[in-house]
């Protein structure tokens, strides 16, 4: 049986494409949405994949969404939930209760520009290089070990819009690439770190942390 990975969006779902397209150790076999108008959910069925749209105003309160979000995620009986853009700040049970196999892909180098407007931050800050990052999750919004990041150098004609796109591109590649390595068991989380088994050949323009170590 195939590594089921379920994606969670709240819009255009350009990374969820991406996961899908370049699947090779896993599937993904369930979409999870916050509202009803996100663009990603004509992915999920022009895939043929299943989506459940758990949106805030159908329940009475926060705490009843979320535990609706919980038992929706729990139904598809995921190996793998990957956070694409899902703009919810989820709760620390249910973070806590996947914490292993939780992942966020976040538009900046971390633990620079967390949150929102980061390519925006990043042009001001004056920075030489922005990126990409996957990471495990934690409690704390893009916090969590990290996995890998991919980067490019910031040019002095860039845009925000110019480098959104780019890092976008990284993001497309960069995810997939974490989430087929995990689906592998090349990569895992072990409490506050992530692990790498040695026989795992990462990209020269990816970079992991810690440096690969191995398993066993
Ligand atoms: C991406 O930039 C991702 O890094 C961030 O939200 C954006 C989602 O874009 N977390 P898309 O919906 O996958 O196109």
């Amino acid at each position: 049986m195939s590594f089921r990975v379920v994606v969670l969006i709240s819009g255009r779902g350009t990374n969820l494409q991406a996961l899908i397209d370049a699947a090779e150790s896993y599937a993904v076999i369930g979409v999870v949405c916050d509202r009803p108008d996100a663009l990603g959910l004509r992915i999920a069925s022009d895939n043929d994949i299943p989506y459940s749209v758990v949106a805030r105003r159908d329940f009475s309160s926060r705490v009843e969404q979320r535990a609706a979000l919980d038992r929706v995620c729990d139904q598809f009986s995921p190996d793998l939930l990957c956070l694409a853009g899902f703009m919810q700040i989820l709760e620390a049970n249910f973070v806590e209760k996947h914490s292993d196999t939780l992942v966020n892909i976040h538009p900046s180098l971390l633990p620079k520009f967390p949150g929102l407007d980061t390519h925006a931050r990043a042009l001001a800050a004056q920075e030489k290089y922005h990126g990409a990052t996957v990471h495990f999750v934690d409690t704390v919004v893009d916090a969590g070990p990290i996995i890998a990041q991919a980067s490019t150098p910031i040019a002095l004609t860039d845009s925000e819009d110019s480098l959104a796109a780019r890092v976008l591109t990284l993001e497309h590649e960069l995810y997939p690439w974490c989430v087929n390595r995990i689906a592998e068991g090349m990569v895992w989380r072990d409490g506050g770190t992530t692990k790498f088994h040695q026989s795992l050949k990462i990209p020269s323009h990816f970079r992991t942390f810690p440096i690969s170590e191995s398993s066993e």
